[in-house]
């Protein structure tokens, strides 16, 4: 395990400000392995070690998972050059080595997706197995036909011959769907309508499983994912 300075990781794991804890440790009440810290800077390895605050120990999840209503024109890496990515929008107190988008949302795609440092648990959620739904509102350039309900429950044929898992697809308002796909392949949805002679003008995922985007997650904001949240995801 990597060591971390003993002020970023309280903040990480805390929502206690870092000029606070500076504080705690001038006043000696920060102990590592029972030793008073002295300097803020002090490095130590966060997963052998034993923090107290005040006497109370501080617990360090190795894991994060954090989910993103990801804005458009932001991309799904870890990072870029000159781009902004998913990973740069996570705010300081839940930053974490080795952060990573679970799967990719197009550039220009809106709303849920996770970042964790877990590559087990992306592992499963990615997975070509994984029979997690995707809900998607898709907003497409034409009207959408009843029939396309039975094609997408099928399992639509996309051009390149490649067979799509059966999905359920809900017809909201003429132009409007709601497109629920138990697969994850690459551009899968724009490529879906694309077999119908459709376009997709808006697309935004609102939901990973049980897991649905909050409605007081505005764009652009993370929210630090409970136990609960991931168990929502598998
Ligand atoms: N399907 C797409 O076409 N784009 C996305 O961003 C996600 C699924």
């Amino acid at each position: 395990m990597e060591t971390i300075r003993i002020d970023k990781m309280l903040s990480n794991v805390t929502n206690i400000s870092r000029s606070e804890i500076k504080r705690f440790i001038k006043r000696g009440e920060v102990t590592v392995n029972g030793k008073v810290v002295k300097t803020a800077d002090e490095k130590i390895d966060p997963e052998s070690s034993e923090v107290k605050i005040k006497g109370q120990t501080i617990g360090y999840n190795e894991f994060v998972y954090i989910m993103l209503n990801k804005p458009k024109g932001i991309l799904s890496a870890s990072n870029d050059k000159s781009r902004k990515t998913v990973v740069d929008l996570v705010p300081e107190n839940l930053k974490r080595q080795k952060l990573f988008p679970v799967g990719r949302l197009d550039k220009d795609t809106t709303g849920l997706i996770i970042i964790t440092n877990d590559g087990e648990y992306a592992h499963k959620i990615i997975s070509p197995k994984n029979k997690t739904g995707k809900v998607y509102i898709a907003t497409l350039d034409g009207a959408l036909k009843e029939d396309l309900i039975s094609e997408f429950k099928k399992g639509v044929v996309l051009a390149d011959g490649t067979k799509c898992r059966p999905a359920s697809l809900e017809i909201l308002e003429s132009n409007i769907a709601r497109l629920t796909l138990f697969d994850g392949k690459y551009h899968e949805v724009k490529r879906m309508f694309g077999v119908f002679d459709l376009g997709v003008n808006e697309l935004h995922r609102y939901a990973i499983g049980d897991l649905t985007l909050p409605d007081t997650l505005q764009s652009g904001e993370c929210l630090l994912m409970s136990a609960e949240d991931v168990e929502k995801t598998l």
